[in-house]
């Protein structure tokens, strides 16, 4: 049996969800925005989806607006927060944000925006001494943090940095993709004026997620047309793929402490296995991290080489993120934690699910002990 262990890329469609998208795809097919029966049909699923996902991070469904995924949320947060604000008012984001963070940022700087990285110590964290200073040298608009890095799994002390951030007048979005499902998210508590989320890494389809938003946040939309969810993000509303979202985030606060308890169980024999081998370097793992993630790099092996000798074996994992693989670039993130070229390039990431058994873990460990022996024996 294929081994999968990429949960982070994404996860598969929960049979609860499929079933909930094809009851959806066959039922209501109204447009959401028509005031007919048909129309109110769609409405009335749009808007329990909404509420079942604003359950999940204990925000008002008024917060949550529809997206086409995180990429569009992060999208949107950090456009639209910086085109509603002065010229001068900078963006601030951590060094070891998402590509759909980082590069949004790189067109707003190429668009004449003012931003800056914030910079992250050998474990992951946000480096608290940079932050106040930057804070400190002139408006900032917003603070770009997420809550969990996708490839470590670093659980960064976000109400701090909003805190800090809101001290100054700034905004504080958090990219909160990987945190939720598996550790507890809740809006208010994180501190955060505006927070992403994505269907696909709780179990739900892909092509969807949300922004959720403060009211009192002003965001100038990328998109323009009929003026659906509030006109923050308009065009007619994907029905089956929000109702499959909501049903995801349903389950995912139902099963949220089973999922994350069997995940970590996992997780700690997967590392023990992994310090038996020795000449295994785990990174970020001395801050608080996610259950089901750990990210390492095994002597003497290139993480490109590794993922495809695994690979052959039947087991799924990514070196660094998903997005990345293939560039050729060892992870931004590791680099960015100051780590070496070389070990970043050695960088494998194994994220694990509530399918996930021992004896996968156990398979997994032995596969890696071979191809150490023949790593050392090359
Ligand atoms: C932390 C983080 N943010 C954003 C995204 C982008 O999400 P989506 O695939 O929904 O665009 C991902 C997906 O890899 C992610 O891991």
């Amino acid at each position: 049996m294929p081994i999968y262990f990429d949960h982070n890329a994404t996860t598969p469609l929960d049979p609860r969800v499929l079933e909930a998208m094809q009851a959806c795809l066959g039922g209501p097919y109204g447009n959401a925005s028509s005031v007919h029966r048909y129309g109110r049909a769609a409405r009335d699923a749009i808007e329990a989806a909404r509420a079942q996902v604003a359950a999940l991070v204990g925000a008002q469904p008024q917060e949550v607006f529809f997206t086409s995924g995180a990429t569009e949320s992060n999208n949107l947060a950090l456009q639209g927060a910086l085109a509603t604000a002065p010229a001068a008012a900078r963006l601030l984001y951590g060094a070891t944000e998402h590509p759909s963070v980082l590069e949004t940022a790189e067109a707003l700087r190429a668009a004449g925006r003012a931003v800056e990285v914030v910079a992250v110590g050998r474990d992951g964290l946000l480096d608290w001494a940079a932050y106040e200073t930057q804070l400190s040298r002139g408006p900032v608009r917003l603070v770009a943090l997420m809550r969990a890095n996708n490839e470590t799994g670093v659980i960064q002390d976000v109400p701090r940095a909003a805190r800090l951030a809101h001290a100054r007048g700034a905004l504080l979005h958090c990219d909160a993709v990987q945190a939720a499902g598996k550790i507890p998210v809740d809006f208010d508590a994180l501190g955060a004026d505006l927070m992403s989320l994505s269907a696909h890494k709780i179990y739900g389809p892909k092509g969807v997620g949300a922004l959720v938003k403060r009211a009192a946040v002003e965001l100038a939309p990328l998109l323009h047309g009929g003026g659906q969810e509030h006109g923050l993000r308009p065009g007619t509303e994907n029905l089956p793929a929000i109702v499959g979202f909501g049903v995801a985030a349903e389950l995912a606060r139902d099963e949220l402490e089973r999922r994350a308890a069997h995940c970590r169980r996992l997780r700690e024999m997967l590392e023990a296995g992994l310090r038996r081998l020795g000449a295994v370097t785990i990174f970020g793992d001395s801050a608080p991290r996610l259950p089901n993630t750990v990210q390492f790099a095994l002597a003497g092996w290139e993480g490109e080489a590794l993922l495809m000798a695994l690979d052959r074996k039947g087991i799924a994992v990514s070196s660094g993120s998903a997005c990345s693989s293939g560039k050729g670039e060892p992870s931004h993130v590791l680099l960015g934690m100051g780590w070496p070229r070389e070990l970043a390039f050695g960088a494998i990431r194994v994220s694990l699910g509530p399918s996930s058994t021992e004896n996968e873990i156990a398979r997994f460990l032995a596969v890696l002990s071979e191809l150490q022996a023949l790593g050392a024996a090359a």
